[in-house]
């Protein structure tokens, strides 16, 4: 089983940016723990960051038939990027958006997430530990996804 974890625009900055808001841990040491908690479950994972929508577009479609599963903080564009959403859906696999924060308590322009509408699901506001929450949400999606395929084929 393959994820791809990408991170949108400023979450290069986590450890520095508003830690009151984010935590301590910087995206390296958050990928750091991730890679250990999937490789224990023999997932393998691949990290991407991008400053720019059109980039995070380019990766989400190099995902179609090269990973089981997304793993998504779009960061600023979730609330604003249709092309995101756009290409989320086209790819039309098991994504789980994560958010750090909860942006559902926070400034009104956060509590809408456009890209949302195009994942499997949503975890906001529990810190790095939202992407181990992601992880085992999508191993297990991805696991029955596979189980429901294995059964077809051995129907036919
Ligand atoms: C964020 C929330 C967004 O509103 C913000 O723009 C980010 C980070 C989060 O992980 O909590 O950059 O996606």
């Amino acid at each position: 089983m393959k994820i791809a974890v990408i991170q949108g625009p400023n979450l290069n900055m986590l450890g520095i940016r508003e830690q009151h808001i984010y935590g301590p841990m910087s995206l390296d040491q958050i990928h750091e723990q991730l890679k250990g908690a999937a490789a224990q479950n023999g997932v393998e994972v691949e990290f991407f960051f991008f400053f720019l929508e059109g980039e995070i577009v380019d990766r989400i479609q190099e995902c179609l038939g090269t990973v089981d599963g997304i793993m998504i903080n779009p960061a600023a564009y979730s609330h604003t990027s249709i092309a995101i959403k756009d290409a989320l859906s086209a790819v039309a696999m098991p994504v789980v958006e994560v958010h750090i924060s909860n942006i559902y308590k926070r400034e009104e322009f956060r509590q809408k997430s456009i890209t949302a509408g195009a994942s499997t699901g949503v975890i906001s506001g529990f810190g790095p530990f939202g992407y181990h929450m992601g992880l085992i949400a999508l191993m297990q999606i991805i696991t029955e996804i596979k189980a429901v395929s294995n059964a077809q084929q051995t129907a036919e």
